[in-house]
């Protein structure tokens, strides 16, 4: 590996199995020399996989949940305590919907859920900068990146509410990272990755096919969990350094493709 990272501290949200894309950027992260803070939701510690993982990295957990700003203030000072400073990267890996979860359709939205995800998925973001810029927690150049989805720009029927929780998602991070920026010169991003088999993932609608049509539009194919956290490294390193404001596509070029000749083939008759 690379030494990447080495000397930095981190916290990470939303590792919650093997399959969580937060739990790749922290086995890389781990290789890469990082010392950081796992964090998630009370409730998703309940299943007890996440340490395996603090285990396996050497990290210590601090439950939090996202939407908290009680829950988020105990973690920053903890996180600031245990790793012993100022933090230098954060990922946000973090996504529900209640509609998506009670299938609820998206033209018959319950507002009480759609309120629920709205906080979990875009503002816990907001949320989370809050804390880490008054608490003035980040080093400078530190970088903080937040995982959205294309469904934020382009129609994607199945993805319900989440697509407007992204869309706001990638807004605050413009509009935070401004100031962060400015005042702290801290860089925050939103990766927008490729459909991934994951918890989250596996909840949208008939996501079997959608991901093999995203495979099947991008030159390069999907992009796999793994890949995303080597992405999402290379954000956290110093060779990113003025990078931000930015909504990165890590999707194969899925989003700059019209149709491709797979796709096309499907609809042409032999
Ligand atoms: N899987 C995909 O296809 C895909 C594609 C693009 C972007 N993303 C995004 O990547 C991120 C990570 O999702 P994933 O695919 O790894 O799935 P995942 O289910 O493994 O991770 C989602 C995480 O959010 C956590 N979470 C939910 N509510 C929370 C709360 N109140 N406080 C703190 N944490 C909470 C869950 O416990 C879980 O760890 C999400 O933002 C998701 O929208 C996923």
């Amino acid at each position: 590996m690379y030494n990447l990272l080495k000397g930095k501290k981190g916290i990470i949200f939303g590792a919650l199995n093997e399959h969580s894309i937060a739990w790749k950027v922290a086995e890389r992260a781990h290789e890469e020399g990082a010392t950081f803070v796992l964090t998630n939701a009370p409730i998703a510690m309940r299943m007890g996989e996440l340490n395996t993982l603090a285990e396996k990295t050497g990290s210590q957990i601090i439950p939090a949940d996202a939407t908290s700003m009680e829950d988020l203030t105990n973690l920053v000072e903890k996180s600031m305590e245990i790793l012993g400073g100022k933090i230098d990267f954060v990922l946000h890996s973090i996504g529900m919907s209640v509609n998506v979860r009670k299938g609820r359709h998206y033209t018959d939205s319950k507002y009480d859920f759609t309120t629920k995800g709205w906080d979990v998925s875009a503002v816990s973001f907001h949320k989370v900068m809050n804390v880490l810029y008054n608490k003035k927690a980040m080093n400078e150049w530190g970088s903080i990146v937040a995982l959205t989805y294309m469904a934020s720009q382009r129609v994607f029927p199945d993805y319900n509410d989440m697509a407007d929780n992204k869309a706001y998602l990638e807004s605050i991070a413009r509009s935070f990272g401004y100031f962060f920026g400015r005042d702290q010169k801290v860089r925050v991003n939103t990766i927008s990755q490729s459909p991934t088999p994951t918890t989250a993932g596996s909840g949208v609608k008939g996501f079997d096919g959608f991901i093999k049509y995203a495979d099947e539009m991008s030159p390069l194919g999907n992009a796999t969990a793994a890949d995303c956290a080597d992405y999402t490294i290379s954000m956290f390193s110093d060779l990113t350094k003025k990078v931000t404001l930015q909504n990165l596509f890590h999707d194969g070029g899925f989003s700059n493709v019209g149709v491709s000749d797979k796709v096309m083939d499907t609809f042409t008759e032999s």
